[in-house]
């Protein structure tokens, strides 16, 4: 835990990944983006049972509330709001035409218990975990085949308590692959903006086979000795790229730790200042 302490890398990013087509033109595709945002629904969390006290394991109420939501799909969509408070979790499940909507004092808090991140396939591309033989840990906030969804607040936090995970990572008893905070699968019109994400059990954010994937104004925390706590790795599409919008700021870190993969840090410029 004492490593949690020391956040020193900080990484301020405003990118937008995806097709070259409309990365060319990004303000039309915020607009538009942002024209969507608005939701006729919304539920609090807190209606399905979670209890931020930073103990209670909120998994079903994430869970409850996203699948009552299922019905609004078709009805422009809905909000599922997190209220001030700290919210212990396991992995949940987004569904398309939902905005998922933190305040700004709202804490997602990732369970340190493994069992409580279930272990799935491996990609397609990978065949393997990118750690370990065969499937790996889902994501804190998982999506798959989904479309229009919009995760943000104002500056609210996802914490993955990730320490557990590097040391299970260091000292070798990892059974599968680790997880990510959040991972999005064959999705297309996805926005990530307005929150911070600290201690990562492994990489941040990882969109795979995606398209039209907007991550703006986030800020991704991780001590410099944690290992593999990427900030943003997309990944395993042709179609994908990224387009550093306005700037990135490294502190104290290990680059090739904190930012992208390997292939796509080349396309972007840097500036790293170091304290
Ligand atoms: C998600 O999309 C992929 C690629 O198009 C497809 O192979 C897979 O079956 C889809 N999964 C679901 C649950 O629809
Ligand atoms: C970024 O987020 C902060 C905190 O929520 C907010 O004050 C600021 O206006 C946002 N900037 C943009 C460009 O969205
Ligand atoms: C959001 O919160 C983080 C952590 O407290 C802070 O470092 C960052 O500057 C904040 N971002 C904005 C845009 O206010
Ligand atoms: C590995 O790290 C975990 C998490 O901190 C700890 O519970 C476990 O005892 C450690 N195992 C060994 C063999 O060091
Ligand atoms: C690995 O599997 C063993 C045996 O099932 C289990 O006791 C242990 O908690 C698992 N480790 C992790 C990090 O999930
Ligand atoms: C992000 O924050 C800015 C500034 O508060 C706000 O204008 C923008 O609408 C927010 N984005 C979303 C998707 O809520």
């Amino acid at each position: 835990m004492k490593r949690s302490a020391a956040l020193l890398e900080i990484l301020m990013i405003l990118a937008i990944i995806g097709q070259s087509s409309w990365a060319a033109l990004p303000g039309s595709y915020c607009k538009e983006m942002g024209s969507s945002t608005y939701r006729p629904h919304s539920v609090s969390v807190t209606e399905f049972g979670a209890v931020g006290d930073g103990i209670t394991l909120n998994t079903k109420a994430f869970q409850n509330a996203i699948f009552y939501l299922h019905s609004f799909a078709d009805k422009g969509g809905a909000q599922l709001f997190v209220p001030a408070g700290k919210w212990l979790t396991g992995s949940f499940s987004l569904i398309s035409h939902l905005t998922l909507s933190l305040d700004k004092d709202a804490v997602i808090i990732g369970s340190m218990d493994s069992s409580d991140w279930p272990v799935i396939d491996p990609l397609p591309s990978y065949g393997r975990g990118r750690e370990l033989p065969g499937g790996r840990h889902q994501s804190l906030i998982h999506g798959s085949n989904l479309t229009d969804v919009i995760i943000t607040g104002g500056n609210g936090t996802i914490d993955g308590q990730g320490c557990v995970w590097w040391d299970w990572f260091n000292n070798h008893t990892l059974n599968y692959t680790r997880p990510h905070l959040i991972e999005l699968m064959y999705s297309k019109g996805v926005v990530i903006t307005n929150l911070t994400f600290i201690n990562s059990p492994f990489w941040a954010i990882h969109p795979v086979y995606c398209s039209q994937v907007l991550v703006q104004n986030v800020t991704i925390l991780a001590p410099p000795d944690s290992p593999n706590t990427d900030g943003i790795d997309p990944d395993s599409s042709d179609n994908l790229r990224l387009v550093l919008l306005s700037f990135l700021i490294i502190i104290s870190c290990k680059e090739h730790e904190v930012f992208l993969s390997r292939d796509h840090a080349a396309l972007a410029s840097i500036l790293a200042i170091e304290f």
